[in-house]
């Protein structure tokens, strides 16, 4: 990789005088260009063409402008520029200030530089790498795209994806390169499977967004070399930075997934139990699974197949001698009422009598090296080839294949081992892939090779069915929200990770991911009856709801636990069935505002100081508050309610907010609060969706006046974009009165809507 000059922003130089095109602004500097692109009044695009003339985002896909009222000029050497609700002044060195429309400045550029220009020095990285550590990765100094950013006291960051760690991710320091990390995720980890580079900072009394639209190994550094600045680096690529303005953390929430795109509406039956585990190695195995869910009376929507369904992890393969004939198994499970979700690998196992491996070698859709020998490499099916997803071509191929599974009756597909998982060691910077019709590098696609990958499945499976793609992806970019759910990959049964599923799933939906979830229980290491109690209990409201283990691991099924942990599991499965139509109802909004499922505190409360470091507690919607048990052998939990009143959900009790409360949580209670004035729209209890019709909607509601919005639709079909839904407005006055307002009709209604008070 060139680190050379030419791609180096160091010193801008003196700002000579600008251009404008429309709402685009080129400034010219003694070095280098910043063209500045106002995208609508509070969002404006910062970009320095260090490597490329053009963006080549992955992550935006059309152009995002829309007209609006711009003010520019150049005043004492400096370029100022104005919109309704933000202020821009760029002068020599890229000293760059953005303020709000009441000249409080939000992003400053922090003049000074850094502190030091290497932070691990030559010998501190001699003797890391002697003791076995990987080095390359880590802050050496200056990056050749860099941009440093005052701190301000109070000062807090939310969001970057996956991340390990806490919630409030300042003073930490990540990387952006997908990584597969089979260790214990601790929360000094800098990279996990995901590379989702947006921050949003909350200030003392303003906040701000910024997405570092750039592929390539990234960095950031929040405070951790010195509080009075934070910083950006990139090793390559052009500075592609989207400021994001907003009254509020939601609206920068919707800012960035007006950028990136908004999770679609899921099937419903995504939102039920999902059970797996690496290592169901028959048909006979999987069918005994199914059944104890049904005889135990634990609702299950679906069972995925990882790696063992395979004919020697080939994919697109079927292995007949233990899973029988393609679609035996999964028509015994649709029988009981399960879908079926199977894995699919990139890495395409190395084979001449192997359609896959000669298709994609003829057709040159392979990864090669840069003398355009076919790239090899490991992963399960051992020497294994990895398909250029980043060209249409390829993700057309590609998508094609999954005609195979989806004659064989399944209903998802999960896609693993995309960052590109590799046995022999990582890819080689220089190993040849494609932008669409670019010729370019594993460097710059990287990051990028499951959000391509995930694109593939999902255009591939668009094409296939009528209905709504389910698409499960482990590596992830900006942006494949639009195309996939994510699980946050191979987590262990430790109740630190427990504890990490709260903030990784809040910071991954203020991401843009609102479909997300963890495996339930842990996926390696040996989980305990109190672990999977608890991990169930909390992740009942998580978007996901998939129980997953690995190969040689304690079996984790609830059964494995006797009849207790069966009866609490049962209870928090059930309960999640009849919060359906709420989970459902926030994906339809979601899909409008980019708000997430899951929520943290912060998001809702951002004038509480109680809520920006709140790792054990979160929002499903805004409404509904849920404070698990994370901590092993407690029967308490500490709550804090936010203000406002808020009722007890088991007991009906009516608590004030604004302060903490003492809950006692027996091992069976997870403690959940309902704010006053809500009406939570619930279903009757069921096995699976689509087990009984949908004909009757419960209103669970809370003293006080409400107003609730409720979607109805196939749950499974595109139909709804067309028209085919209802939109129930439910108006309750003080006295309890309801009035339901059909705001559209295009659909059989329900027969029966009953109310029922959370306070009896
Ligand atoms: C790694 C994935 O993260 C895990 O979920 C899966 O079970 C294994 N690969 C085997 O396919």
């Amino acid at each position: 990789m060139d680190l050379g000059e030419k791609y180096t922003m160091k010193t801008m130089g003196q700002l000579i005088s600008y251009t404008q095109d429309e709402n685009t602004f080129t400034l010219q500097y003694e070095k280098e260009q910043l063209i500045i692109k106002v995208i609508r009044e509070d969002i404006i695009n910062f970009f320095i063409p260090l490597r490329f003339k053009e963006h080549y985002s992955k992550a935006v896909e059309e152009d995002k402008s829309v007209p609006c009222k711009v003010t520019a000029g150049m005043k004492e050497g400096e370029f100022l520029l104005e919109t309704k609700s933000l202020k821009v002044r760029a002068g020599s060195d890229l000293a760059l200030t953005v303020s709000g429309s009441d000249n409080r400045v939000l992003m400053h550029t922090h003049g000074a530089g850094r502190k030091s220009g290497a932070v691990v020095s030559e010998e501190t990285r001699k003797i890391l790498e002697a003791e076995g550590h990987d080095a390359s990765k880590m802050d050496t100094g200056d990056y050749p795209v860099q941009l440093v950013l005052g701190l301000d006291e109070g000062d807090d960051f939310y969001g970057l994806g996956d991340k390990s760690g806490f919630l409030n991710k300042k003073y930490y320091e990540y990387e952006n390169w997908n990584s597969d990390i089979p260790q214990a995720h601790n929360e000094d980890y800098h990279a996990l499977y995901k590379s989702v580079p947006v921050l949003f900072c909350k200030k003392k009394q303003a906040v701000y967004g910024l997405f570092f639209d750039n592929t390539f190994h990234s960095y950031l550094n929040l405070g951790k070399e010195s509080t009075d600045y934070f910083y950006y680096g990139a090793d390559d690529g052009n500075l592609d930075v989207y400021f994001m303005g907003g009254e509020n953390l939601k609206d920068l929430v919707s800012a960035y997934t007006y950028l990136t795109g908004r999770t679609p509406l899921p099937q419903r039956w995504t939102l039920g139990y999902q059970q797996s585990r690496w290592s169901y190695e028959s048909a006979d195995e999987v069918m005994d699974v199914a059944e104890h869910f049904r005889s135990l009376d634990i609702p299950c929507d679906a069972i995925h197949l990882d790696i063992d369904y395979m004919d020697g992890y080939r994919v697109f393969t079927w292995n007949n001698e233990e899973y029988g004939q393609p679609g035996e198994l999964t028509a015994q499970l649709k029988e009981k009422g399960f879908k079926t979700v199977t894995i699919i690998d990139p890495g395409t196992k190395v084979d001449d009598s192997y359609f896959m491996c000669r298709e994609g070698e003829k057709n040159h859709y392979f990864a090669t090296d840069p003398e355009g020998k076919t790239y090899v490499n490991e992963v399960w099916p051992g020497d294994a080839n990895y398909p250029d997803f980043g060209r249409k071509e390829v993700r057309d191929w590609w998508g094609s294949h999954h005609k195979f599974l989806v004659d064989a009756g399944v209903d998802g597909i999960w896609n693993d081992m995309n960052e590109p998982a590799s046995f022999r060691g990582e890819l080689p910077a220089d190993v040849v892939f494609h932008d669409e019709d670019r010729k370019t590098s594993h460097a710059e696609m990287h990051n990028v090779y499951g959000h391509y990958m995930s694109r593939a499945t999902f255009e591939g499976l668009q094409k296939l069915t009528d209905k709504r793609p389910f698409v499960i992806t482990r590596a992830a970019y900006a942006g494949t929200q639009k195309y996939s759910t994510v699980w946050t990959g191979d987590n262990q049964s430790l109740w630190s990770h427990l504890q990490m599923m709260v903030p990784q799933l809040c910071n991954l939906g203020m991401s843009g991911f609102a479909f997300a979830g963890t495996d339930i229980g842990g996926f390696g290491a040996d989980t305990t009856p109190e672990l999977l109690t608890r991990w169930i209990e909390a992740a009942c409201f998580s978007p996901l709801f998939r129980n997953h283990s690995c190969k040689g691991t304690r079996r984790q099924e609830p059964w494995q636990f006797g009849d207790e942990v069966v009866s609490i599991y049962r209870k928090y499965v059930k309960l999640r069935y009849r919060f359906l139509p709420y989970l459902y109802d926030l994906f339809y909004q979601g899909e409008k505002t980019g708000l997430p499922v899951m929520r943290p505190l912060v998001l809702h409360y951002e004038e509480d100081r109680e809520t920006y470091n709140m790792n054990g507690e979160f929002l499903v919607g805004e409404n509904l508050l849920v404070a698990p048990v994370l901590e092993q052998g407690s029967d308490k939990k500490m709550v804090y309610l936010p203000r406002g009143t808020w009722y007890d959900f088991w007991t009906g009790e009516k608590i004030s907010g604004g302060q903490y409360i003492l809950r006692d949580a027996p091992i069976d209670v997870c403690p959940i609060y309902v704010k006053a004035g809500t009406i939570l729209p619930m279903y009757e209890e069921m096995s699976y969706v689509g087990e009984k019709p949908l004909t009757t909607l419960k209103l669970l509601c809370t003293p006080g006046e409400a107003h609730y919005e409720h979607f109805q639709d196939d749950g499974e079909t595109y139909a709804y974009r067309n028209g085919a839904y209802n939109l129930y407005a439910f108006d309750r006055d003080a006295d309890g009165k309801l009035k339901t307002t059909m705001l559209h009709e295009n659909y059989p209604k329900y027969e029966k809507i009953i109310m029922e008070e959370l306070v009896k």
